[in-house]
């Protein structure tokens, strides 16, 4: 999925997961590797993936609006269940996260958001999402987002974070703009899609872009006495 290196075919042993909580939005010192912290901004509950989510996922993650721009998602719920089992493997080897995107209230998951690895040790990381898309223009995207900006950078450690869109992908793009990502290079013809080559565009995100631009926000929000 988006470009993640997750093979439907790899078999191997699903590992146990312990799950830590948190009902903040600040993001918990939590050994993620054992277990992914569960997250809430405003309506948004980000939690680790259950081999129950993948129906839901399936049903959502399928649509051709939502699987438009990219990588082929599984095409069955057996497909998701074994994704599903290799996110909690590579989590537990500390390459990978991919938390289940859902709503308080509400445990079924609509959607996922996924960072790994692009060099040993989680200096440069590149993520992906995809959101069913009853949920698009709602806020879960921001929200859920930055919950995993301030993860990926505050407790992962990571330094730099890469994203890829489509060009024609006008909502991805639209999306990771918003988020104050900038936009570093076109990769031409990098995207293999229904037999054709599509252009892309890197996005970059540094450790201390997020947290200035988060400084910021924080600055401006009202004080409530
Ligand atoms: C990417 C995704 C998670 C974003 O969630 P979302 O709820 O649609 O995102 P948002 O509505 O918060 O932001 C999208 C922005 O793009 C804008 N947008 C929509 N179409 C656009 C277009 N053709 N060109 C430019 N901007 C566009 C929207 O107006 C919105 O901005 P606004 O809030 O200022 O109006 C969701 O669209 C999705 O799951 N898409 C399918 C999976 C996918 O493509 N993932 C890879 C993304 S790189």
């Amino acid at each position: 999925m988006e470009r993640m290196p997750y093979r439907d075919d790899l078999r191997l042993q699903l590992q146990q997961v312990a799950v830590a909580t948190t009902t903040q939005q600040t993001v918990v010192a939590t050994d993620w590797k054992q277990g992914l912290p569960t997250l809430r901004a405003g309506q948004v509950v980000l939690r680790e993936l259950r081999t129950s989510d993948a129906a839901s996922l399936f049903a959502l993650l399928t649509t051709e609006e939502v699987a438009r721009f990219i990588s082929p998602p599984p095409s069955t719920v057996e497909g998701f269940e074994r994704f599903i089992s290799w996110t909690l493997r590579q989590r537990a080897a500390g390459t990978y996260a991919c938390f289940a995107v859902t709503v308080v209230g509400y445990d079924t998951a609509i959607g996922i958001f996924q960072v790994r690895e692009t060099e040993p040790g989680f200096g440069t990381a590149e993520w992906g999402f995809a959101i069913g898309s009853e949920f698009w223009g709602t806020g879960v995207f921001q929200d859920g987002a930055a919950l995993v900006l301030d993860f990926a950078f505050d407790t992962i450690g990571v330094h730099r974070l890469e994203a890829r869109a489509a060009v024609k992908n006008g909502r991805g793009n639209g999306a990771l703009l918003k988020l104050g990502a900038t936009q570093e290079c076109l990769l031409r013809k990098s995207f293999l899609k229904n037999g054709e080559y599509l252009d892309q565009v890197l996005y970059g995100m540094i450790d201390t872009d997020w947290r200035g631009s988060r400084a910021i926000a924080a600055a401006s929000s009202p004080i409530v006495h």
